[in-house]
């Protein structure tokens, strides 16, 4: 396992609430496949956005925002029409004064399971492409990348289990050997407060971290409590609602929780190596997806010290977005509200009450949301290695195991999740909209869930 540590860094606006993409219908046909070329004269990079959702549309903005290098966006795919038509609109709105920036006329706008093909063949070698789907792609779409030559940025989690994790392990030395640069969405490991705090950790600051705690409580968001499918094709019904599906997200927890598990190991500078956890369903009503609404994780690291981790989905009850670290000689907050602005600061002790404040991070911060996409294009151009992908996968890999242990209701190893058969979506690279999809409904139209004690080696039985 390497160590969560600190990659190389450089250095704007919270990205979930940078672009709404309006869902209006335009007619894009799937079109013949234009070559353009990339590297003109001046350096241009060109982008690729394969998944043109909220996030996607985040980080293409985030992309054509990079002051190191000129980036345009030529190529945008996607499995509905509507959603690339949104995201495309609310793009070229953002950029309206500079439109060369947005340069995707319907020629280069690709509808479909084999779309993600079609925009990177718009590419050269060393362009980029963005993977913004849900995680059940990824390793197909990077397969594809690395074929092509092309440095990528994709998404967060980038796998949901174990038979996926090695795949992109493997993709990821292959894209090491053609020397391609690949950018993680774990972004706060970009945010220069949290890089400082982390180093002044390193430095003795709080002395040793001999726990952790991180919430993250609020009511029911994304796609993560759905109802029964009104007769969608299932596959459709499935990604379109994809939080509420363990083979397309990991669930809720994969999705949402995998930030704060990622940025306290990193202030730990070690990977738990086994997970014991808590969970249930509470008012699940007409609910039919595959997520519990509150998880209670306890997390071990080799030294035995722990990141104990409460994720609560429900209404009317408290909220809390932020991860403590506890040092023997002080303590430190990593997140107060939210993944940005971190408002990252040490203690004196274990109070973490005004007076008790050692340092703070200068506000305003730069959004990290920007910053890993500078790093990113400053390891392009600058042809250093890059590659966040493992990483990534051990971070994924980290935050399935606690999942695992709150699903089955055992305690999980890291090597027990990692090397656990259970493949979510073995049949992802040949998905077609009609079927057949990886787990499928009961007659009431509920799917399978974790049964913690019941089955104990695979978090549900399809
Ligand atoms: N780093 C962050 O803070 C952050 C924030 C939000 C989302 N995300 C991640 O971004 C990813 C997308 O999340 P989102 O909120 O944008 O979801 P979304 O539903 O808004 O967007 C996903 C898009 O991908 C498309 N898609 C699905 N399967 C596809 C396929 N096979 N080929 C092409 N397009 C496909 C969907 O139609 C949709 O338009 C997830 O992995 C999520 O965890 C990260």
């Amino acid at each position: 396992m390497n160590q969560p540590n600190n990659p190389k860094v450089l250095p704007a606006a919270n990205r979930r609430r940078f672009i709404q993409v309006a869902g209006a219908a335009s007619a894009l046909g799937t079109l013949a496949v234009p070559r353009v070329h990339a590297k003109q004269g001046d350096g241009t990079i060109q982008v690729a956005l394969v998944g043109c959702g909220g996030r996607g549309t985040g980080a293409a903005a985030d992309a054509l925002y990079v002051t190191n290098a000129p980036l345009k966006l030529v190529a945008m795919a996607d499995v509905f029409e509507q959603r690339l038509a949104g995201s495309h609109r609310n793009l070229s709105q953002v950029f309206q004064q500079t439109p060369e920036k947005v340069d995707v006329p319907k020629e280069r706008q690709f509808v479909g399971f084999d779309a993600y093909k079609k925009a990177m063949d718009c590419l050269n070698k060393g362009d980029i492409v963005i993977f913004a789907t849900p995680l059940a792609f990824r390793w197909v779409h990077y397969t594809y990348a690395i074929e092509r030559g092309l440095n990528v940025f994709m998404e967060k989690p980038v796998i949901a289990d174990g038979p996926s994790a090695k795949r992109m392990l493997e993709l990821a030395k292959k894209a090491d050997e053609k020397n391609l640069k690949c950018g993680v969405g774990l972004m706060v490991r970009h945010c220069r407060g949290r890089q400082e705090l982390h180093q002044r950790i390193q430095d003795g600051e709080i002395g040793d971290i001999v726990c952790m705690r991180a919430y993250r409580m609020h009511g029911p968001v994304a796609s993560a409590f759905s109802v029964r499918n009104p007769g969608k094709p299932e596959v459709m019904y499935q990604i379109e609602r994809f939080h509420s599906f363990i083979w397309a997200s990991g669930g809720l927890f994969s999705d949402f929780y995998i930030h704060q598990i990622d940025e306290t190991s990193w202030m730990k500078n070690s990977w738990p190596v086994k997970a014991q956890a808590l969970g249930g369903r509470h008012y699940r009503g007409d609910y039919i997806d595959q997520n519990f609404d509150t998880y209670a994780v306890e997390y071990t690291y080799n030294d035995g010290s722990k990141l104990f981790f409460d994720g609560r989905t429900m209404v009317g009850c408290r909220n809390d977005m932020s991860s403590v670290v506890h040092g023997s000689k002080g303590s430190a907050i990593v997140s107060t509200s939210g993944h940005y602005p971190g408002k990252v600061r040490t203690f004196k002790g274990q109070n973490q009450d005004n007076e008790s404040v050692a340092w703070a991070f200068p506000q305003p911060e730069t959004s990290p949301y920007r910053l890993e996409w500078q790093d990113l294009v400053e390891a392009i151009i600058n042809d250093t290695p890059y590659n966040e992908v493992p990483r990534g996968v051990e971070a994924s890999l980290v935050t399935s195991m606690g999942r695992m242990a709150a699903h089955t209701g055992q305690e999980i190893t890291y090597e027990q999740m990692k090397e656990c058969p259970h493949e979510f979506a073995p049949g992802v690279a040949e998905m077609t909209e009609n079927g057949p999809a990886p787990v499928m409904p009961d007659s009431d139209g509920r799917y399978p869930i974790p049964e913690p004690g019941k089955n104990r080696d695979v978090e549900y039985k399809a």
